[in-house]
């Protein structure tokens, strides 16, 4: 393997590639089979999973526009709720399924496989005694609680699919997600509870279900106990529903390919997407992922950061792990409260092995200094990961140096809410690690680069360019929920025949692969991916909004920040408090984590002579490196962007 300066490489430890379950050899042994005799690979590899009906088919996928469809080890039955607790309760009934850490330091609880168990059992019976049926969408609107894993296990178990949304997300943006996947039952809590501050969650599906009109029952978990409203008619109690219900239920076999979960992310155009995620290949996906990713032995603790409302906290917090038998912590809280040494203190009281976290917490934290970390051991540490952005060098290198000790291999694993789990990760056995890079494709997966001319770029030596998937993997999505048509467009149009990730790459001479960013129109905020297309239309929503447009630009914690541009209407010139109001509203109309970060107010907005907003234009000038514009020709007022350059908001 060769070295540049600038390209420092960690290879693997002798003894940690002795002792994991997947060193170099067999890691490319693997990935050649995988690649060469794929059907006898999945049809081994999903031996981790019990089928109540095995299989008998292991693929048939077409990415063919005109007749695309993927399914997986089609003709096979499972339950995933089984798989992520019944069977581990012959030898593992005591072990701690979950280890739960409340936002309090002195709160916690352990919840074993037995309990684990029963807990489910009770509240899918509860669900069917509420009227939920096999097929019917439960949203789930809930803070990081078990029981908000028991709800989606309890939805797995009788077949019904669930759709989590975020608990930072507003009334609004719930509402539109009940309405689209017609959902007539909601779980939620009073109230959330963050850094000591109550998030009135109840009170906020109290407002999208009376906008959604077609929810006939909520139920509540009572967290806080805080003061809530009370529909008799149509508000149901979680702990009365599971205590008037039986603890056995037994697990509804589900054909492979039957939805498992919808998950809601944002696209470069429309409304939100229903990721639609189905059962035999997802789970597939899932154990094997954490399996291998992990390096997972039997008996650790592994804690992923997560908040089950995105797609990580679904398969790397509640299906991967659990389907393992491993201990996964939930944890509550956020990383700085009460104190900067949160996240530290916490590795040591559960003596966590494996933590699995996000850029953006990484950069937050090293912003407190080495001081915070040290005060605490982390000995029990012996692997950390990072998911969500590109990770930057430095964070990288505080990351393995001062958290790990510079003895915990990091792994980088990209991935999406489209593809279920890791794709491009590093062994920790197996892949010699480089900052920056999420190094090699996990088996099955065969990544390309496409190039302008939306050719593809030949199969080895350094290249850039649009990162495709060239074949389906189990764990792929499905559809988009209610749009079959829309999944087509997004994803297998812009290359034919070939998964647009969406993301920019480059792939360096050893092969390894550097994720570079979005290259459509979708923003990564802290590790949250937001549709410029969807805060634009919360600005125009507002009544003194003409016209918006919204780019991304760099950020030193958030990785990327929120630069809008606005037009008032008729005009107006902004006053001071224009900005507050339309951060306000945007906030309000889909959630906190769309705050905008800075507001520029144009006369007008650059556009082509055919009316189109020409973004590159105001990517440079957010991005505040407006010295090379490019061709500004086409503008049919060139004159708007001086103005633009003199006010921008970025310097
Ligand atoms: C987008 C997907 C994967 C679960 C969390 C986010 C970016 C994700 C990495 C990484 C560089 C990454 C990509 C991707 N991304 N992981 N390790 N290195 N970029 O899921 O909300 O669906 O976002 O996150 O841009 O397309 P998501």
């Amino acid at each position: 393997m060769s070295q540049s300066a600038q390209n420092a490489i960690y290879p693997v430890a002798a003894e940690r590639a002795a002792a994991a379950g997947i060193d170099a050899d067999r890691r490319a042994d693997m990935y050649r089979r995988s690649l060469d005799t794929p059907d006898e690979f999945w049809r081994e590899e999903a031996q981790r999973i019990d089928w109540i009906v095995p299989f008998t088919e292991v693929s048939d996928v077409s990415w063919n526009k005109d007749d695309l469809h993927i399914r997986w080890f089609a003709d096979g039955t499972l339950n995933a709720s089984a798989n992520c607790i019944d069977r581990h309760l012959p030898a593992r009934a005591d072990d701690p399924a979950i280890i739960w850490e409340g936002d309090d330091p002195t709160v916690d609880a352990t919840i074993t496989y037995a309990q684990l168990h029963e807990k489910v059992c009770r509240l899918a019976n509860g669900l069917k005694s509420v009227g939920v049926k096999k097929g019917d969408r439960v949203t789930i609107y809930m803070p990081m609680v078990p029981e908000a894993a028991y709800a989606m296990l309890a939805c797995a178990r009788i077949g019904a699919v669930h759709s989590v949304v975020f608990g930072g997300f507003s009334p609004d943006a719930l509402a539109g997600r009940i309405i689209d996947c017609e959902s007539r039952f909601v779980i939620t809590a009073d109230e959330g509870l963050r850094g000591s501050r109550p998030i009135p969650l109840k009170a906020n599906v109290d407002k999208a279900v009376a906008t959604a009109g077609i929810v006939d029952k909520v139920i509540m978990v009572k967290r806080t106990g805080g003061a809530v409203d009370w529909d008799a008619s149509r508000d149901v109690a979680y702990e009365a529903l599971v205590q008037a219900a039986s603890p056995d239920c037994p697990p509804e076999p589900m054909n492979a390919e039957d939805p498992l979960f919808i998950l809601y992310t944002s696209g470069s155009t429309g409304k939100p997407k229903g990721v639609l995620h189905t059962t035999g290949g997802y789970m597939v996906w899932a154990s094997m992922t954490h399996e291998y990713v992990f390096d997972y032995k039997p008996g650790e603790i592994y804690w992923c950061t997560a908040d089950v409302g995105w797609v990580t906290g679904h398969t790397y917090i509640v299906y991967g792990p659990l389907a393992n038998g491993a201990t996964t912590l939930m944890f509550e809280g956020v990383p700085t409260w009460p104190g900067p040494d949160r996240l530290w203190q916490v590795v040591d009281k559960h003596q966590v092995n494996t933590l699995y976290t996000a850029p953006t917490a990484i950069r937050a934290l090293m912003r407190e200094g080495d001081g915070p970390v040290k005060k605490h051991s982390r000995s029990s540490l012996r692997l950390l990961g990072t998911v969500g952005e590109p990770i930057n060098p430095e964070a990288w290198n505080w990351y393995y140096n001062v958290v790990g000790d510079g003895r915990c291999p990091i792994v980088d694993t990209w991935w999406q809410t489209e593809t279920g789990g890791a794709l491009i990760t590093p062994l920790p056995g197996a892949t010699a690690l480089k900052p920056g890079s999420a190094t090699l494709p996990i088996f099955g997966v065969e990544p390309a680069l496409m190039d302008a001319e939306g050719q593809r770029i030949a199969d080895s030596g350094p290249a850039s360019g649009n990162l495709v998937i060239c074949r389906s993997w189990p764990g792929q999505m499905r559809t988009i929920y209610g749009d079959h048509q829309r999944f087509i467009e997004t994803y297998f149009s812009t290359y034919p025949g070939l998964y647009f990730t969406g993301d920019g790459a480059r792939r360096d001479e050893d092969g390894y692969w550097w994720i570079t960013g979005r290259v459509d129109d979708v923003l990564n905020v802290s590790g949250h991916r937001l549709g410029t297309a969807e805060i634009e239309s919360a600005l125009v929503a507002h009544k003194d909004v003409a016209e918006a447009a919204v780019v991304g630009y760099p950020h030193d914690l958030k990785g990327q920040g929120i630069y809008c541009y606005v037009t008032l209407m008729g005009g107006r010139v902004a006053a001071d408090e224009d900005v507050d109001q339309l951060r306000k509203w945007v906030r309000q109309e889909i959630g906190p984590v769309a705050t905008p970060d800075l507001i520029q107010f144009a006369p007008a907005l650059p556009k082509t002579r055919s009316g189109k907003i020409m973004r590159r234009i105001l990517r440079k000038i957010a991005e505040n490196e407006f010295g090379n514009l490019g061709d500004t020709s086409t503008l049919a007022d060139p004159g708007v962007v001086d103005d633009l350059i003199e006010n921008r908001k970025n310097r």
